[in-house]
């Protein structure tokens, strides 16, 4: 059976993120032959173009990471209508130099929470944007735009009993998306 590692971008530095928790619980609903990592974006520098031909250690190690994994999944928080810087600049710094993108071709997926009742709607939709301009195939549906409320995780960390369905839905169709861009 082929194995399949996703690296996980989680788009908080929050210590107690809500998107870091959804990313933790997720992983639980996936099958055994999939394994997921989540990527350390906090030590990035801020991207300067000038350091193209000279990338950080930390940006080759996220890039090195990404290059390895069948799949990307992004768990993205909505600020100020928008993703977070942090994951934006992580999204440019594997992004280059021109050319040598980390991301191309990487099916990828989309989940976010934010306790405001849109639940990351508009990040999710300019992360869209982004990921289509890098030739990710990203899946489209289901959407989840989740609301970090009472419930959505239990005591032991994992999905809640009111989101439990729906979220495995999502993983079930992210799953089968990969497979079908490894093929
Ligand atoms: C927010 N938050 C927020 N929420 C939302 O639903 N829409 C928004 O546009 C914003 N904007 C915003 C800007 C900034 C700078 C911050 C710090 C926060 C609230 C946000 O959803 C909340 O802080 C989440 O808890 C962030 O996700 P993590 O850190 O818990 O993963």
């Amino acid at each position: 059976m082929s194995q399949y590692q996703i690296a996980v971008i989680v788009g908080s530095l929050r210590k107690d993120s809500f998107n870091r928790k959804l990313a933790s619980a997720m992983e639980k609903l996936a099958p055994p032959e999939f394994s997921f990592k989540q990527l350390q974006i906090g030590d990035l520098p801020l991207y300067d173009q000038d350091e193209d031909a000279n990338q950080a250690d930390a940006v080759k190690r996220l890039k090195t990471e990404i290059m390895a994994a069948q799949g990307v999944l992004f768990v993205t928080p909505e600020y100020n209508r928008s993703i977070s810087g942090v994951l934006k600049n992580a999204i440019d710094h594997a992004s280059r130099p021109y050319g040598q993108s980390a991301w191309t071709g990487k099916p990828a997926g989309i989940l976010g929470t934010s306790v405001g009742p849109h639940g990351t709607a508009m990040a999710q939709q300019h992360l869209r944007n982004i990921l289509a301009s890098l030739d990710m195939p990203t899946l489209g549906q289901p959407e989840a735009y989740i609301h970090a409320r009472e419930g959505l995780f239990d005591e032991s960390g994992s999905i809640g009993e009111s989101s439990k369905d729906f979220l495995q839905k999502w993983m079930n169709r992210y799953v089968v998306w990969v497979k079908n861009h490894t093929a």
